[in-house]
């Protein structure tokens, strides 16, 4: 298939061209670039010893979509592209909204002009809000929804499940996913969050490294095995493959919606504890207060993903450190080191 990957720079679009490209598809990555590195595409062809054909440009840019769909003949649209950090979403919901919801129309009207009408939408656990049961599935509903973020992905979904609804020849594939972690084994692409890490696994790699002082541990005294909040870590890779998995998804007509997770809960601690064990490099660390917005503990059932797509998350935990680890100290500084 010739697939066009948006969100391509960025770290699980990164991942996933190197999964699509070593399955033999063709791919086209469109990335404005506001939080990837073009550096990341060029490890991508050096991993896969492949050329990525790639168009800087902003998918919110219908000119500049309308000719890349143009250019190339398209089968599907693997859409990464968006904003993703929780709290500069309640401080700027207009670029969240106008990013995620407005991008993704855009996208779409573009695709719609071009006849492609197959899209793998990145959404995310968070769509099933505070009140759902654990673990999530598919069948609940989504929830209320606590920021603009999470907002905007369960604003795409539905705009997603819209179009099928008025047009049958649209299918649609939302993947919810869980936390990916992690990095390519290779250790050449990675996660590189610009500034301070919002999220567990980049401030335990950034603290192993030297880059920040001690790991603060939000919240210890919530009712879960040790205190700390659990979540279900997934492999980044894993999560590569699922889109892989999806495409099959998206050549039948419809929605689907899959959860991509592993089915396991892991507390703070015992990451902190996993990545020492398995990289012999400690973590200072101090449990502080809870962060705003935090649930104690969720994590995927992700049943309908192995039954319908043939796909598990098969990398365990000391993977994800390990890989963690490799991409971390061999690139202190990220991309930009
Ligand atoms: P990322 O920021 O590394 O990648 C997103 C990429 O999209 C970046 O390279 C950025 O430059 C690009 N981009 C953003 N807006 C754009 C626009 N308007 N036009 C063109 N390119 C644009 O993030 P990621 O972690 O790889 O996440 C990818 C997707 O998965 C996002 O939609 C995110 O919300 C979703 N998601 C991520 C997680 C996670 O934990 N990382 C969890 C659930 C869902
Ligand atoms: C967060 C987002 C979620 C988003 C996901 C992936 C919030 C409330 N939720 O999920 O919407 O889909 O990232 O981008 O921001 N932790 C610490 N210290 C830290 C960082 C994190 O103790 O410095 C804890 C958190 O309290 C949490 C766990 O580690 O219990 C995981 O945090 P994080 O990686 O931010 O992911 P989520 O909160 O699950």
């Amino acid at each position: 298939m010739k697939v066009l990957i948006t969100g391509g720079a960025g770290y699980i679009g990164s991942h996933t061209t190197v999964e699509l490209l070593e399955a033999g598809h063709e791919v086209v990555v469109v990335d404005n670039l506001c939080n990837g590195s073009e550096v990341a595409l060029r490890r991508v062809e050096d991993i896969t010893g492949k050329t990525v054909d790639f168009v800087c440009a902003d998918i919110r840019d219908r000119e500049a979509m309308d000719a890349v769909l143009a250019h190339h003949d398209i089968d599907a649209v693997i859409h990464f592209a968006g904003l993703k950090a929780v709290g500069q979403s309640v401080s700027q919901p207009l670029t969240y909204y106008e990013n995620n919801v407005n991008g993704t129309l855009v996208l779409c009207q573009a695709m719609e002009a071009a006849g492609v009408r197959r899209i793998v939408f990145s959404s995310s656990a968070t769509v099933y809000g505070s009140e759902a049961p654990v673990p999530y599935v598919e069948t609940t509903p989504r929830g209320t929804t606590s920021n603009p973020y999470g907002t905007s992905k369960a604003m795409v979904e539905k705009v997603l499940e819209d179009l099928v609804e008025a047009d049958e020849r649209w299918s649609v594939a939302l993947l919810r996913y869980f936390n990916p972690i992690g990095a390519h084994p290779s250790g050449k692409i990675g996660e590189d969050p610009q500034g301070i890490p919002n999220n567990l696994m980049p401030f335990i790699a950034q603290v192993a490294v030297g880059r920040r002082d001690e790991l603060t541990i939000f919240g210890g005294d919530y009712a879960t095995v040790d205190g700390t909040c659990e979540r279900d870590y997934l492999h980044v890779v894993d999560l590569a493959v699922g889109h892989l998995k999806a495409l099959k998804a998206v050549s039948e007509r419809g929605v689907s919606v899959y959860n991509l997770g592993t089915g396991q809960g892991v507390s703070v601690l015992q990451m902190v504890n996993s990545f020492t064990r398995v990289t012999d490099v400690a973590v200072p660390y101090r449990v502080g207060a809870r962060r705003a917005g935090d649930l104690p503990a969720f994590w995927a059932d992700a049943a309908k993903a192995e039954k319908e797509l043939g796909w598990v998350a098969g990398k365990s935990l000391d993977d994800m450190m390990a890989d963690t680890w490799r991409w971390q100290s061999g690139n202190p500084e990220g991309y930009g080191g």
